[in-house]
């Protein structure tokens, strides 16, 4: 079985007082064992994240890194620096990131290489944009992103990557994909997986992303090819993150 994963993606968001505030609720609540938590704050967070949430099983994780160890890279962080920090997780090939900063899958691959090598586990986000999806495209976008990296492994590299669907016209927006039209392209992804190994396509969880929130989380974890979800406006509100990790546990 899959032990589900939900993280919860703060983007440019948050606050000191909100990561203290998620280490108090957090130390309360007593999460389920059978989920796992990552919270994923932007870095400048990540120390008072790590003390915060040091007595709970909530695990820590970034929002990108830089593909180089160290040098001349103003204002970039690399995957060593976040391992200090006891971050576990990093996402790469957002859509924000692949948007906003033109990251190419090239340069999404790179990202996911630096952080195998830093020991992070890589969190590849793939998704379509409206246009795409109205063209009758979401799969081949969606498969040539996970293949423009995942060809690329060694079979133990892609153990360790987990994929995170995120259609770009469900993020921020309140349209989340209905569990119906998510199952649907993360069971192609599987089924890309099952390609290379079949017993990884098993092994491997998919993440639902875009508009999950306490109210639609728990039936689209019912699919079969859900394993969890990445979680942005939600995720900032306390309460309403606690329970979607509590429908998943
Ligand atoms: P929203 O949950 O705010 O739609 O964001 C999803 C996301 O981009 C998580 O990485």
């Amino acid at each position: 079985m899959r032990m589900p994963l939900i993280a919860g993606n703060w983007k440019m968001n948050g606050s000191l007082t909100l990561v203290e505030r998620f280490g108090e609720a957090f130390a309360e609540a007593g999460l389920s064992p059978s989920v796992e938590v990552c919270l994923i704050p932007p870095f400048p967070y990540l120390a008072a994240a790590q003390r915060a949430l040091g007595g709970t099983p909530v695990m820590l994780g970034a929002q990108t890194l830089n593909p180089q160890h160290g040098g001349a890279h103003t204002g970039e962080v690399s995957g060593g620096m976040l391992r200090e920090f006891g971050v576990d997780y990093v996402l790469v090939g957002h859509s924000e990131r692949r948007a906003l900063y033109r990251e190419s899958d090239d340069d999404v691959y790179d990202r996911l290489l630096a952080a195998l090598t830093a020991e992070l586990r890589p969190i590849l986000c793939v998704g379509e944009t409206l246009e795409e999806r109205d063209a009758g495209r979401t799969r081949d976008v969606v498969l040539r992103q996970v293949g423009a990296v995942m060809a690329r492994l060694e079979p133990a590299q892609r153990a360790a990557v987990t994929i995170a669907y995120e259609p770009v016209w469900a993020i921020g927006t309140g349209r989340t994909a209905t569990p119906e039209q998510a199952q649907e392209v993360m069971s192609e992804i599987r089924a890309y997986q099952a390609g290379f190994d079949r017993s990884l396509a098993e092994g491997m969880r998919l993440l639902y992303g875009g508009s999950m929130n306490a109210d639609n989380a728990a039936e689209l974890l019912a699919q079969p090819d859900i394993d969890g979800g990445l979680v942005g406006g939600a995720s900032l509100k306390v309460d309403d993150f606690l329970a979607i990790c509590q429908s998943a546990g």
